[in-house]
């Protein structure tokens, strides 16, 4: 069975060191971690600061803008994926009204569309670039096992997307990748 856990592992983790874990039910959403990539990859390109490139009089990227909406309205309704006018444009079959526009060959997954919804229906809420956002210390997931603070929060995601580690490599192959100091 090792490869469907093999095969779940490269679904679900990216590499170069990145996690991206699928959303849990219950994990609240939160706007720089799941939503800012997927408007800034799909939508930024016609709807974000860049004022010379944006279309239809709509900004996506600030919350005030987004809930003004452009010329037909709020985009976005706090509460209410189902009356906001994102969803019903990403959602169109009409290819005139149909966001992203086919010719921009950006696409919206039906999961990252379930995760605007959620996003939309938990209130819709903004946070600044985190880059200007101030840092603070989260609390280290409480794991047995002498981890350390990052193993502990990987252990934690993991199980939350009901993920095991794999299990320890032979003491040869640590060495051969430098551990023990060699
Ligand atoms: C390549 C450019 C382009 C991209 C990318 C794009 N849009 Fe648009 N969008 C437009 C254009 C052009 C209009 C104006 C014409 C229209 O209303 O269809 C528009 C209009 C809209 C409107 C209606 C604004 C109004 O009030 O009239 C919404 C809502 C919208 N886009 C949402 C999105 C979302 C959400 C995404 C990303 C998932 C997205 N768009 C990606 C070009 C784009």
């Amino acid at each position: 069975m090792s490869w469907i856990r093999t095969a779940l592992c490269l679904s679900t983790v990216c590499f170069a060191g990145s996690v991206c874990l699928p959303l849990q039910a219950g994990d609240s959403i939160q706007f720089n971690r799941d939503i800012r990539p997927i408007l800034s990859d799909s939508c930024f390109q016609c709807h974000g600061p860049d004022e010379a490139k944006r279309q239809g009089g709509l900004r996506l990227d600030q919350a005030e803008a987004a809930l003004r909406g452009g010329e037909s309205g709020p985009a976005i309704v706090p509460g209410d994926p189902l009356a906001s006018e994102i969803r019903k444009r990403i959602l169109s079959t009409d290819p005139d009204l149909k966001m992203p526009p086919a010719a921009s060959g950006k696409t919206i997954s039906p999961e990252q569309l379930a995760t605007l919804d959620q996003w939309i229906r938990e209130g819709a809420e903004y946070q600044g670039h985190w880059a200007f956002l101030p840092i603070r210390r989260p609390d280290v997931p409480d794991q047995t096992g002498g981890l350390s603070p990052i193993d502990a929060f990987l252990r934690q995601r993991q199980q939350q997307a009901g993920l095991m580690p794999a299990p320890e490599a032979s003491r040869e192959t640590l060495t051969l990748y430098g551990r023990d100091g060699i």
